[in-house]
């Protein structure tokens, strides 16, 4: 059987909660890890595109993009171009519409080790495309009050997608964004995240850090901006947990949903879903030091220092 690469796809209806970052920044120390990965810009606003290619872009996947170099090692992009929202309309007017984004996937999903998908805050046409294109649904999920409520409309539309479409879509994982050590509101979101979805959270949380915000305007990913930053350190972990749960990680074999879908036999709700991962092995110390090097940043623990490991900037050549 062919192996077909997973398909992660970043989405959160809420915006502004860290889904571009994610993105770029694990697909950029999956890259540095060794792997061969797509990012997809499915947003017309296209902020993954900037931060990885500085070229405006006319179109779109929608309409013909092809696969580009990014500033990031080992990372190729389709980007979005002007066009996307008027490929929106479009689809949005089209039977089978929704179903385009699979379709343009295919043969990336040969080429590539692992492809991620950018995508607008909101639930219509895009998201859902990129929903019914993927294998794995990551949420971002910023570490403020109402990010609860804005997750179970995510697990609703999922589910809603499910009864008409046959879904391979797990949940792979929630990351908190955006966190704020030592601040009672940040750790206490935490809690109630992690006491709702358990092992689907990753131990990992990124922290609120200035270089996170300042990368995209170089058209970098922190791990070239600021490597050392504390956000850089936590989306280092939160790759290595990424591709745990992938079964990407050095020494494990691909999960089952890398490979074709079986025609019969649905997945079930991703919202009743734990991942992959709380049954994989963890990680051996024969992993390259850009995933295993690091200890995992939690969301109390402080950020890290500029005197910490420099691992992170002088991983192990491919
Ligand atoms: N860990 C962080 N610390 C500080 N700022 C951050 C962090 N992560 C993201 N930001 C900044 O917060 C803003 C929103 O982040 P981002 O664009 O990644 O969110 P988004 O969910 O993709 O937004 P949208 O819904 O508009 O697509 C950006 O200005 C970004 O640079
Ligand atoms: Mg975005």
């Amino acid at each position: 059987m062919e192996q077909l690469a997973p398909v992660v796809v970043v989405s959160n209806q809420k915006g502004g909660v860290g889904k571009t970052t994610t993105v770029v920044n694990l697909a950029a120390y999956a890259g540095l890890a060794g792997k061969k990965v797509l990012v997809v810009d499915n947003d017309p606003q296209a902020n993954a595109s900037s931060a990885l290619n500085k070229t405006p872009f006319e179109r779109s996947i929608y309409s013909g993009a092809e696969a580009v170099e990014t500033s990031a090692d080992g990372v190729h992009l389709v980007p979005s171009g002007a066009d996307l929202a008027d490929q929106e309309r479009r689809l949005a007017g089209e039977v089978g519409g929704s179903l385009a984004l699979r379709d343009r996937l295919k043969q990336h999903r040969v080429n590539f080790d692992l492809i991620i998908v950018d995508c607008p805050p909101n639930l219509t046409c895009l998201p859902t495309n990129a929903l019914l294109a993927a294998t794995h649904l990551l949420v971002p999920l910023q570490s403020e009050y109402f990010a609860l409520e804005g997750l179970s409309q995510l697990l609703a539309h999922v589910d809603g997608l499910r009864q008409d479409h046959e879904l391979q879509l797990t949940l792979c994982g929630i990351l908190l964004t955006m966190a704020t050590p030592g601040s009672a509101l940040s750790q206490g979101v935490a809690s109630e995240v992690r006491r709702h979805f358990g092992d689907s959270v990753f131990a990992t949380a990124i922290p609120r850090d200035e270089s996170a915000a300042a990368a995209p305007s170089h058209a970098r990913a922190l791990v070239d901006h600021d490597p050392l930053s504390p956000a850089a350190l936590a989306y280092l972990a939160a790759t290595k947990e990424l591709l745990q749960r992938l079964g990407l990680g050095l020494g494990q074999r691909p999960a089952a949903s890398d490979q074709r879908p079986a025609a019969s036999g649905q997945q079930p709700a991703a919202s009743s879903q734990r991942p992959a991962a709380s049954s994989q092995r963890p990680a051996t110390s024969s992993q390259r030091p850009a995933t295993s090097d690091q200890r995992p940043a939690t969301s109390d623990q402080r950020p890290a220092t500029s005197d910490q490991r420099p691992a992170a900037a002088s991983p192990e050549p491919r």
